[in-house]
């Protein structure tokens, strides 16, 4: 039996601690980001590796207000791998990129048992794995990305791994695309790559967060529903139906991914915002290209990116951006100097709990945007 009360937990007793120091418990915790694209990945050319048609370049946010945890366990006695997301037992034997990324890891962690016989065998051990995002999962606000970053992570914490994120970022890939460029802060570009292996396929950071602190995001909730059609069986869709789709990666994404990055490293918010709208525009006429057609955006979707357009024209400026993932839900971008309008702009239109839940905006300000105004 354990008690609850203080000084009373068997955890507390000397005996307990002599035991724990002599088995150490086998745990890691960490937290991850999502992050939000500004040039979309959308596509794949090897669906097993996860190997995309198109480089891509994202924005990872902080996690003050979307974030992934994941606690990793590892102990001799666990049976088999188990995972619990947001409280409800997954299927780990049945998800292919679980055991992938599972698997990866504990090949590194093999490699250093190998070369270390002092180094518990961790990596014949069983894992059990509780994961929670404080944020609507499948919704289209990059669960995947955060999810499968968490874990990767988590793991190579457990088992001391020496690889840098960019390397880990391999591991994350083979879990959910997009959670690559989770591994990294910032503002970072998933390399497509051109190796049938993936070697090559991995995220690097372009600029650091700090290099353009007045940069702000703001996440707009329309709807927290799972969405209905996943992103990856979405885009295996458009990879065989859409001729846009092809036009797109083999026309449009090589120059818009150099364009973006030196957008980017100029600080050029006008250039930056709209590069990202318009990916985000041909991302969504791709999803309508595909055949039967992807609608993933819904009508507050289209008032919100006429808002930000009205926004844009009464400044004089092109002051705002919008991007929409694989969801109904908007993230937007603005210099922290213009955030205040905008969100008053955002009230006013979208009086809440009119139009969404209580807790639907969430300012990402990456440092210090104030909510109280909202
Ligand atoms: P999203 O737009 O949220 O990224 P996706 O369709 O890409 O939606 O992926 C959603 C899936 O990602 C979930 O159904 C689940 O399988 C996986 N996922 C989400 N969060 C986690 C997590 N914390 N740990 C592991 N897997 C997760
Ligand atoms: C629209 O990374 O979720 O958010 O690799 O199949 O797990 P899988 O797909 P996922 O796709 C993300 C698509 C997107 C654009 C992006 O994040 O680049
Ligand atoms: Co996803």
């Amino acid at each position: 039996r354990v008690s609850k009360e203080a000084g009373h937990d068997a955890r507390d007793t000397p005996a307990h601690q002599a035991a724990a120091d002599e088995a150490p418990l086998h745990e890691a915790t960490v937290s991850a980001p999502v992050n939000i694209a500004v040039i979309k990945y959308w596509g794949k050319r090897d669906s097993k590796l996860i190997l995309p048609t198109n480089s891509s370049l994202s924005v990872t946010l902080s996690q003050d207000h979307l974030r992934t945890r994941t606690t990793v366990r590892a102990a001799a006695e666990f049976s088999s791998d188990r995972l619990w997301l947001n409280g409800v037992e997954e299927d780990v034997a049945a998800s292919a990129r679980l055991c992938n990324v599972i698997a990866t890891a504990r090949q590194l962690r093999a490699a250093m048992e190998q070369a270390d016989s002092t180094a518990p065998r961790l990596s014949t051990w069983g894992l059990h794995v509780c994961s929670e995002n404080n944020f609507p999962t499948a919704a289209g606000l990059a669960s995947s990305a955060s999810g499968y970053a968490a874990l990767v992570s988590a793991l190579g914490a457990l088992f001391e791994l020496p690889q840098s994120a960019t390397e880990l970022s391999r591991v994350a890939r083979v879990g959910s695309g997009s959670a690559c460029r989770s591994m990294l802060g910032g503002f970072v570009a998933w390399q497509a790559g051109t190796m049938d292996d993936g070697s090559d396929s991995l995220a690097e950071q372009v600029a650091a967060r700090a290099h353009w602190p007045q940069l702000q995001a703001l996440v707009l909730v329309v709807s927290d529903r799972k969405k209905t059609v996943s992103s990856t069986a979405g885009m295996q869709t458009t990879v065989s139906t859409s001729p846009l789709f092809a036009e797109r990666v083999r026309s449009v994404v090589p120059h818009r991914m150099a364009a973006m990055r030196a957008a980017i490293v100029a600080r050029d918010f006008a250039t930056f915002a709209t590069l990202a709208m318009q990916d985000s525009n041909q991302f969504h006429a791709v999803c309508q290209d595909t055949f039967p057609p992807i609608a993933y955006m819904n009508d507050t979707s289209h008032a919100i990116t006429s808002l930000v357009h009205a926004f844009n024209a009464a400044v004089g400026r092109v002051a705002a951006a919008y991007t929409y993932d694989a969801g109904p839900n908007a993230v937007l971008f603005v210099l922290r100097d213009d955030m205040r309008a905008l969100v008053q702009l955002l009230t006013r239109c979208f009086p809440r709990p009119a139009a969404m839940s209580a807790d639907a905006f969430y300012a990402d300000p990456f440092a210090v945007f104030a909510s109280p105004d909202l």
